[in-house]
């Protein structure tokens, strides 16, 4: 796996490029105490990764769009965790897969995905600098037959984050775990789990959020949307990740002494396939039937033509045309 450890000197030379005018080389140089040959292969590493930086000759060089890299320091998290932090990384589920097992609570994020995971052998697209790529390795005293809520309280726990943005709360989960606002998917959530000995387990929960992303459309087949688009201003990652770290672990220590009902009624008000007819792809066989909600499990209850109700425990899910 290809792992390149965020470097000090490009957050460096990022934020003395944040106000958006020229800088030339020789005054970044000397700032950062580096050559002027350091900070001009700085740049076209950074270019390399697409951020947009102009380099005009006799100016110096212009950052095009506004950029702060992750920074763990402005990142607060409500207990200690161990950080893995990348510029590039293939996946940040796979880094936390990969690395030694400890029963600590580790975090890995990461500027860039060169290979992001979604559900089902999909690819997420994860461009540098712009979004949130985070995966949470993170151990339960429970048996793995008991996880299948984790999803949907990990897409509860990001509805509430965003909410935090916007007063009217517009955000809303699809079973089993995806965040939607306006029909447009604006999170999605890849949960790995491993059974350990004596029933326990250890779950690597992923997290993607389009967050300042703009001119992306012709990476994703689905309809998307970014956070910037909705609130029309720059977001603070940062920030961000704070609110979500936050929100995550209140969730993940209350599924774990509670389960999934203690959050049942907070998934039904979020719930945006209730009453709707779809199609469920499960087990490669679609089947079709009205969402009546979820149990206590978390699964999916769904009433099918014949009357009769079913609940179902894994799939994808597709509102009827
Ligand atoms: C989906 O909607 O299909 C799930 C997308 C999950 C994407 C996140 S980004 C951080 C973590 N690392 C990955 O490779 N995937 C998850």
């Amino acid at each position: 796996m290809r792992a390149v450890p965020l470097g000090a000197t490009k957050q460096a030379v990022i934020a003395l490029l944040k106000d958006g005018e020229y800088q030339d080389g020789d005054s970044i140089g000397r700032a950062l105490r580096m050559t002027r040959a350091a900070v001009w292969k700085t740049i076209k590493k950074l270019q390399e990764y697409g951020v947009q930086i102009e380099s005009i000759k006799g100016k110096g060089y212009r950052l095009l769009e506004p950029l702060q890299l992750l920074d763990i320091k402005q990142i607060e998290t409500p207990m200690p965790v161990s950080w893995h932090v990348f510029e590039s990384l293939s996946s940040t589920n796979d880094y936390l897969r990969s690395v030694k097992s400890t029963h600590d609570i580790a975090i890995c994020v990461a500027e860039q995905q060169t290979r992001g995971k979604g559900r089902l052998q999909r690819a997420w697209y994860a461009p540098f600098g712009k979004n949130i790529y985070l995966s949470c390795r993170y151990p339960f005293q429970k048996d793995i037959s008991e996880m299948a809520g984790l999803s949907l309280i990990v897409g509860l726990a990001v509805v509430k984050t965003l909410n935090s943005y916007s007063g009217d709360q517009p955000f809303v989960v699809k079973w089993p775990n995806d965040v939607l606002y306006d029909a447009k998917k604006i999170c999605g959530i890849l949960i790995e789990m491993t059974a350990e000995s004596n029933g326990a387990c250890m779950a690597v929960i992923g997290i993607g959020i389009n967050v300042n992303m703009l001119n992306d459309e012709q990476h994703i087949s689905q309809p998307w949307i970014s956070l910037k688009q909705i609130t029309g201003k720059d977001v603070d990652r940062n920030q961000l990740c704070t609110r979500l770290l936050h929100n995550l672990f209140e969730y993940l220590t209350e599924f774990s002494q509670q389960g999934f009902a203690a959050f049942q009624s907070e998934w039904n008000k979020a719930d945006s396939l209730i009453n709707k007819e779809i199609n469920l792809l499960h087990v490669d066989k679609p089947v079709q039937g009205k969402v009546i909600g979820v149990n206590g499990l978390g699964h999916l209850v769904l009433r099918h033509a014949n009357g009769s109700e079913r609940a179902y425990s894994s799939g994808d899910t597709v509102i009827k045309k």
